[in-house]
């Protein structure tokens, strides 16, 4: 895809405030510090227009991008963040839940997890619940450039296992550093939402 556009729209704190043209929505969700605001900026070929920061929970909120009229990146508030208190992570899991399960024009889920370290619990549980829900996965290996080229088909045999990876789920290398794996995820997404 070629990006003309990338467009901030809205900080959504409940489905009210969702956009209503019914764009396909590709959506983000990973531990947070995992990289899913680095990889809309990468995908889109923009430094900052996705918050970044080294200070993990930061995004409290879904945050749709607009990339040309195709369509949503959604970056949904990143889990597993021990800082945020016990309500409040529920809270913010029973609203990312409703909107996994029941938004409609949602196509995909980047499931983002760290190369360099097995999934936590937290990416186990998440994948589970995402599989048991039916919603349609792919699997994004963070950080790629932070481990050496001779060991990454070992790093994502770890992911895939400690997952439970279904085989039909795509797996892209990514690095938001060096921008590997950029093309292979558009093509992943251009598939998935007919373009
Ligand atoms: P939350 O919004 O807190 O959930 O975090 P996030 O998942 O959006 O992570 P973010 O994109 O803010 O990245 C967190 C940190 O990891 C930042 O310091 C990024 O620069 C760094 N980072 C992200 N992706 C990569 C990558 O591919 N390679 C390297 N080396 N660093 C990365
Ligand atoms: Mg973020």
């Amino acid at each position: 895809m070629k990006v003309n556009q990338a467009e901030f729209i809205i900080s959504a704190v409940g489905p009210s405030q969702y956009p209503v043209d019914a764009l396909p929505e590709i959506a983000l969700a990973g531990r947070s510090n995992v990289g899913k605001s680095s990889l809309i900026n990468r995908m889109i070929n923009r430094k900052n227009l996705a918050r970044t920061s080294s200070k993990p929970g930061k995004t409290q909120q879904l945050n749709y991008y607009r990339i040309n009229s195709d369509l949503y990146f959604v970056d949904l508030p990143g889990y597993g963040y021990a800082q945020v208190s016990k309500t409040e992570r529920e809270k913010w899991g029973k609203f990312i839940e409703q909107y996994l399960m029941h938004r409609e024009p949602m196509k995909l889920l980047l499931h983002m997890i760290d190369l360099r370290h097995p999934p936590s619990k937290d990416d186990q549980a998440m994948y589970a619940w995402l599989k048991h829900h039916g919603v349609p996965i792919c699997i994004v290996a963070t950080k790629a450039d932070k481990i050496p080229k001779g060991k990454w088909q070992k790093h994502i045999k770890i992911i895939k296992e400690t997952l439970q990876a279904d085989k039909s789920d795509p797996l892209v290398l990514f690095s938001s550093e060096t921008g590997m794996g950029k093309e292979e995820l558009w093509s992943v997404i251009e598939q998935r939402i007919g373009y």
